[in-house]
């Protein structure tokens, strides 16, 4: 919620949880949708907790300052104003019975919603966005997860203009009334907390399909969106049966209603929301098409379709008793989707972007002013903690669970779970405990993972000692101090260990290939005997545990795990050491003013692995990329940006002189293999594999493969291949074939607003002198608009996450245009606009000038006056 504050708004505290005072069995809601406000009656049934221990407390119910209320009345009874309190946090009501019914009506203006959070308009239609706290935007309500409610909803509207009224459940009437209205009424027998409730109603079209649960359930899948989005619809459906039968196959768990409806909205805060029955998805996130679509966004729509589905189990029938419980949905359900992902394309490429997200992104919100631990022990603004941390983080610790439990015991303790406390709202120490229970392990060191935020650090050295033929490996793990958290306890982790012999084999260990070590002290050693030779060590193999890993492995060490290791992520990730290690080496040459050149080895690597004809095309390119600047940076002591991104080109332009003709051959023969555009693995990797020599061949800047890339954007039929092609040209030196480009995208897809999306931020991400200028340029675009999140992340977020080298321009002029937007924007969307600070908040990081620049900014922004609690928490948080 976006509370304007002039003081310091209050901070929430873990510890002073308190069961609610009252619970709802029942809410009974009416809206009546008029033409401009809505009329909101909420008839609920209250009685007494019996674990509450205060008996004659006061009922509180929350209610947002901008809640119109017309009446109050208590068992039918009005109530006048003097008997109850009313202010801009809601109501309270005092001297009640233990049981008794309340009807509340209120007037909301969906039309002037432009926070995305509650009841508003998105292009033509209604829709709702009640997590975290938006339902008390649309009625008075005790709004905390762990009061769980049956509901029954009626919605009446226009019958022309709003053709469709849905919300959560089943449908139990509906029918024609006075006026050219009709209404709706949905019954949703799952008690659920406020926040999984919705409504939609508005003019769509959809697509249908049947599903038969496992026990013979007969179910009606829905996705809806704008008639002129029909033809993008068929993705979304087909991942959600998959979604389903695999959720059925891999965790026994089945759907449990009439009707599982999907619909797409162009205005959303998120990606998609779980809403009971009801899942309402970002345009961007569930539309699909190949002409209009990339292979990326594809496996995205898979990926959220899946998550939401899931969180039917994880996140809706077992609930959080209280917000500092999110990982407890999230960590969980995004573990889940990861891996129906990797069931369902390449697990090791999966595994690969899934680190590659959390080193990046999440490593540097656990080293910034911002980090927190997976159940954070306070708050300011709920909505600021759907972090990387509780989410990525979060899923990797429910991963070192399975890894350390095995797939068996992990299973039986998720069944274990959902038997245990279905219908309830719980806490994390209730999945750790069924965990426990089912696999007799002490998990209670394990659960530090749960309070300690940083990312903790691994320092390995090793021995072999020829004559008794035995490997010595020495594990210490350190965490560094994070705000109010200067001393951490040792975490228990898993550590999977590999040994290659000199042929590259895998040396037996347990009777396999890897080795299971488990850590729980500062500084543990482990012996393997009968090691015939020294060998090289693949540490955390699939990265086993979210740790920082310091082993000093050689070139010739990383070259022979490139080529032998039976870990396919081990093999990427020798691949990227190697990279890094010289990237990072170029950088400071590049600061001493000393000669670059590149050490042959790189190219040897890469060589030996493009020419490779028993590797899997998507494992070439993932070995190929380099690390992103980003990731570079994030393994600087100080980030030189500019540096970064020299040393990072001089790299790729050395790779492709040496490997012109390789990445020529492969170029060609990807494109001699020309099939009607489907999104299956092996068609993504062959585009992947196509698409990164393209851009290999374009760092050598020649108008031939200038060519090339015009010839790939004309004959493209899929929008991976065109987009490809157009960045490659956009970010060129060729201004002028930029720029007709550009405007050739634009005139072909201008009605196409998730296209413009793209075309949008290519254009930010250009890494070319002057982009700055024209973002701002695009900015007044026809096609822009401030208040929808999708423009403002495709050119705004775009300009400032995926543009380091403008963004941290010398001048400070990328801060200042940051901080000007997140002011701005804090007027409409407070949510987004402290989703912006991000790039604000790691100022320690970029050296002593630009922090310096930075807390201006932030500081400039703190002065401003009225800002959002949600804003003011990253904000000052972020110059503390
Ligand atoms: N429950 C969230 C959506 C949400 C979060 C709504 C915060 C409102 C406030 C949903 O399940 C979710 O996690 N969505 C992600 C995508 C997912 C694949 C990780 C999102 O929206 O980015
Ligand atoms: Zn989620």
């Amino acid at each position: 919620m976006s509370l304007q504050v002039t003081s310091q708004p209050k901070v929430i505290y873990l510890k002073d949880y308190q069961v609610p005072a009252f619970l709802i069995d029942h809410t009974q809601l009416h809206f009546e949708l008029l033409a401009d406000y809505t009329q909101v009656t909420a008839t609920l049934s209250l009685c007494r907790n019996p674990e509450s221990t205060q008996k004659n407390a006061d009922l509180f119910l929350h209610g947002d300052k901008d809640l119109t209320l017309l009446s109050l009345a208590v068992d039918g009874e009005l109530l006048t104003a003097s008997a109850y309190l009313h202010d801009d946090k809601g109501l309270t009501l005092s001297d009640l019975d233990d049981k008794f019914s309340l009807e509340i009506i209120t007037k909301i203006y969906p039309d002037e919603n432009t926070a995305l959070e509650g009841l508003y308009r998105s292009g033509g239609m209604y829709c709702t966005q009640c997590e975290a706290e938006g339902f008390r935007r649309i009625t008075f309500f005790q709004d905390r997860p762990d009061v769980m409610s049956v509901y029954d909803t009626t919605l009446s509207a226009d019958k022309t203009l709003y053709p469709i009224l849905l919300s959560n459940g089943n449908l139990v009437d509906s029918g024609d009334s006075a006026e050219g209205r009709h209404f709706a009424t949905w019954h949703d027998p799952h008690p659920k907390p406020a926040y999984l409730f919705a409504l939609v109603a508005g003019d769509l079209a959809n697509i249908e399909a049947p599903f038969t649960t496992m026990s013979g359930r007969e179910v009606s899948l829905k996705v809806f969106a704008d008639a002129k989005d029909l033809d993008k619809l068929d993705y979304a459906m087909q991942s959600l049966i998959k979604s389903m039968r695999w959720d059925e196959e891999v965790y026994g768990r089945e759907y449990d209603l009439d009707v599982f409806n999907i619909v797409a909205v162009d205005f959303f805060n998120m990606g998609a929301m779980e809403n009971k029955g009801l899942n309402i998805f970002n345009t961007s996130c569930v539309l699909a098409h190949p002409e209009t679509t990339t292979d990326a966004s594809y496996q995205r729509v898979e990926a959220i379709v899946a998550h939401e589905y899931f969180h039917n189990w994880s996140g809706n029938r077992v609930t959080c008793r209280d917000w500092f419980q999110l990982s407890l949905k999230e960590g969980f359900t995004v573990f889940r989707d990861s891996q129906f992902s990797a069931d369902m394309n390449s697990s090791t490429v999966k595994r690969i972007e899934d680190v590659r997200l959390l080193r990046t992104a999440q490593f540097s919100e656990d080293a910034g002013p911002m980090a927190h631990a997976i159940r954070p022990a306070s708050f300011i603004e709920i909505s600021n903690f759907y972090t990387l941390t509780v989410y990525e983080k979060g899923a990797e610790v429910v991963r070192m669970l399975h890894t350390l439990l095995g797939a068996d015991k992990f299973r039986e303790g998720s069944d274990l779970y959902f038997e245990r406390h279905d219908g309830q709202a719980v806490t994390t120490d209730d999945f750790i405990s069924a965990m426990q229970d089912v696999s007799g392990r002490d998990l209670s060191q394990f659960k530090n993972w749960y309070n300690q935020a940083g990312t903790p650090v691994l320092k390995v050295t090793d021995e072999y000692d020829e004559i008794s033929q035995c490997y010595q490996i020495h594990i210490t793990q350190s965490c560094p101090a994070t705000a109010g958290q200067s001393e951490k306890l040792p975490f228990h982790m898993p550590f999977s260990l590999g040994l290659l012999d000199a042929s590259g084999s895998d040396i037996e260990l347990d009777g396999g290939t890897t080795s299971l070590l488990e850590l729980t002290q500062p500084s543990q050693s482990f012996s393997f005997n009968h090691i015939k030779t020294k060998p090289v060590p693949s540490l955390m193999r699939g990265f086993s545990a979210p740790v920082k890993l310091e082993y000093a492995y050689s070139p010739e060490q990383l070259m022979f795990l490139i080529s032998h290791d039976s870990d396919g992520f081990n093999r990427w990730e020798a691949s990227q050491k190697l990279a890094a290690d010289i990237i990072l080496d170029l950088v400071k040459r590049l600061q001493s003013g000393t000669q670059l050149s590149l050490d042959s080895c790189l190219i040897d690597a890469y060589r030996a692995v493009l020419t490779d004809k028993s590797l899997d095309k998507a494992m070439i390119s993932q070995v190929l990329t380099l690390p992103s600047e980003q990731y570079l940076a994030q393994l600087s002591e100080v980030v030189d940006v500019a540096n970064i991104h020299k040393a990072r080109k001089f790299v790729r332009v050395e790779l492709a002189v040496a490997l012109e003709n390789e990445f020529l051959e492969t170029y060609q023969s990807a494109r001699l293999i020309a099939t009607k555009y489907d999104p299956s693995a092996p068609s993504i990797a062959k585009r992947a594999l196509q698409n990164l020599s393209l851009s290999y061949l374009m760092a050598l800047h020649q108008e031939s493969y200038l060519e090339l890339s015009l010839t790939q954007y004309r004959e493209a039929d899929n929008m991976t291949d065109s987009m490809a092609a157009l960045a490659l040209v956009a970010h060129s030196g060729f201004e002028q074939a930029a720029q007709t480009l550009l405007g050739d995208f634009y005139q072909k897809w201008q009605d196409d607003t998730l296209v413009v999306n793209q075309w949008f931020s290519v254009q930010a991400s250009d890494p070319k002198e002057g982009t700055l200028a024209r973002v701002v340029k695009l900015m007044e675009h026809s096609a822009y608009d401030a208040v929808n999140p999708n423009k403002v992340r495709s050119l705004v977020a775009s300009f400032c996450m995926q543009n380091p080298v403008n963004f941290h321009a010398e001048d400070g002029s990328g801060y200042v245009f940051l901080a000007d937007q997140i002011l701005s924007l804090d007027k409409s969307n407070p949510q987004l606009a402290a989703r912006l600070i991000g790039p604000l908040s790691k100022w320690k990081s970029y050296g002593d000038a630009r922090a310096q620049q930075i807390r201006e900014q932030l500081s400039r922004i703190l002065d401003s006056g009225k800002l959002s609690a949600d804003v003011y928490e990253v904000v000052s948080k972020s110059l503390a």
